[in-house]
């Protein structure tokens, strides 16, 4: 999703800052782990914060208020978040006034029980009772302890404006659904995240608006399952057929949203995250195929591709109906980018599930990957009833060789690109080199080259020369016509 291949868990979360507001006195160390969805959240938060007088800051020794946005999504995640807990702990002996608040799926899925695990924590908020923030700051800066975890039906933050953390000034995620009803059996995101609702496109056009009066370039419409967008007056998605013949007709579709947002914003290059594939039409990708500006990448995740766990894992499609929708995707959209989530190692998952697994990547030869062993999560339909019976070292095993064949097609796929012309936004210096930009084509690569005159939020055209499985290199001829 983030143009590398392959995602670990991040060993530390990304530490977030913005502008310093004049007259705000207080200190707050927000920082962020798990998903874009998290990320924004953040920005969500530290703007009502600014609000109640916090200003951000890099420097945990100096914060007043830390804040920890957690992801639940596999074990692993949750330990490393544990052990930031400690860390803050022997950062509370320099600075013992500092309150910690943990945030997001961790604090949904364990509620007022990280108080008693966790002595250092002091406020507990879950991701739909953000607004609630400046009552349960002020709560736990009079000493006491704070807890709102509910999850609600309506809440989108629809009108509030996030302010960008860490921004690079080009790229930036908008919200557009909360939740997800797709009870995909391993996963804990309903359980964290609750029902699935849709934004108000016009809030959503609003906020891109100002995305683009402060000369963005990008923006990444974001949710748990985008294509399932459905926007009919406000209330869940699962009660859409309760609604009014009238709210029913006028309702907009993620086709729909989409088709507005590339025509009310033709300079504005607009990508989308996560699709899941029961639920993408090809209304989205003929929408895709008709607007210039919206980038020719889908992260179109399968977990598996044998039909017996797809079932399992309560994915509503066939290995089948997945073929058929690539076969479609690449005949509108020949010059398209895919990328998978794949889970090793599901319950039950047999040698010969795993060769299917396989043998669709060969078919599709995704351009990236997104791999992870399975990890069993509390709650979940997994977990209360099928084994997790597959052993450590044979999911380990099975997760290498999807690894290894990823890498094999993420290179096949670059080397395609050696040789073109193709337009590239430029998001900041190299990670390698300070004499070479970064940027993304539109199938979501990284590009690199020298950085001669051009600067940050350019549109480029690139001469592609060479490259490794997960970088362009190349050097740029001029700009491009949307520059
Ligand atoms: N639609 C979401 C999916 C969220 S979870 C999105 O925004 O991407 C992201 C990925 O984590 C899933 O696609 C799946 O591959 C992986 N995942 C979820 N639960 C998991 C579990 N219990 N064990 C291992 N991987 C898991
Ligand atoms: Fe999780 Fe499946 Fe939704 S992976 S986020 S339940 S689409």
């Amino acid at each position: 999703m983030n143009g590398d291949h392959i995602i670990e868990e991040k060993k530390q979360g990304q530490a977030l800052v913005t502008e310093h507001i004049k007259g705000n006195h207080k200190k707050l160390f927000i920082e962020s782990y798990g998903c874009q969805m998290n990320l924004n959240d953040s920005e969500i938060v530290a703007s009502i914060l600014a609000k109640q007088g916090f200003n951000t800051t890099k420097r945990l020794e100096e914060a007043d208020l830390v804040l920890v946005n957690t992801c639940s999504i596999r074990d692993k995640a949750e330990q490393t978040v544990r052990k930031r807990l400690q860390y803050y702990n022997k950062i509370k002996e320099i600075n013992p006034s500092m309150k910690v608040g943990v945030l997001g799926c961790m604090a949904e899925r364990l509620k007022a029980k990280f108080l008693e695990e966790e002595k250092i924590v002091d406020l507990v908020v879950g991701p739909d009772a953000y607004r609630d923030l400046p009552n349960l700051v002020e709560e736990v800066e009079a000493g006491r302890d704070a807890v709102n975890v509910i999850l609600s039906k309506e809440e989108t933050y629809g009108d509030v404006s996030p302010v960008r953390l860490n921004s690079n000034g080009v790229t930036a995620f908008v919200s557009i659904t909360r939740g997800c009803d797709n009870m995909c059996t391993f996963c804990v995101v309903p359980f964290t995240r609750g029902r699935e609702r849709s934004r108000d496109p016009k809030s959503i056009l609003k906020e891109i608006q100002e995305l683009a009066d402060k000369n963005f370039k990008e923006v990444t419409l974001l949710g748990q399952n985008v294509d399932s967008y459905l926007w009919y007056g406000g209330g869940l998605k699962k009660d859409f057929s309760k609604a009014s013949e009238i709210a029913q007709a006028t309702a907009v579709n993620f086709a729909q949203l989409l088709d507005m947002c590339a025509i009310a914003f033709p300079k504005m290059r607009f990508r989308f995250s996560t699709s899941n594939p029961q639920d993408m039409t090809l209304d989205v990708i003929h929408t895709m195929a008709k607007h210039n500006n919206i980038c020719k990448y889908i992260h179109l995740p399968v977990q598996s591709g044998s039909t017996r766990m797809l079932e399992k894992m309560n994915r509503q499609h066939t290995r089948e109906e997945y073929i058929e929708l690539v076969d479609n995707i690449y005949k509108i959209i020949p010059d398209i980018a895919l990328s998978q989530d794949m889970i090793a190692g599901f319950c039950g998952e047999t040698e010969e599930d795993h060769q299917q697994t396989l043998s669709l990547m060969e078919y599709v030869k995704y351009d990236f990957g997104f791999m992870f062993a399975y990890s069993e999560r509390p709650g979940t339909l997994a977990e209360k009833r099928m084994e997790d019976d597959v052993p450590l070292e044979i999911k380990k095993r099975r997760l290498a060789e999807i690894i290894d064949l990823q890498q094999e097609h993420s290179l096949y796929r670059t080397k395609q690109h050696v040789g073109n012309i193709e337009e590239v936004l430029i998001e900041g210096t190299s990670k390698k080199s300070d004499a070479h930009w970064k940027g993304r084509n539109t199938q979501n690569t990284v590009v690199v080259f020298p950085k001669e005159n051009y600067k940050i939020g350019d549109f480029v055209n690139v001469n592609i020369e060479d490259c490794t499985s997960t970088t362009l290199i190349g050097k740029a001829v001029g700009y491009s016509e949307n520059q």
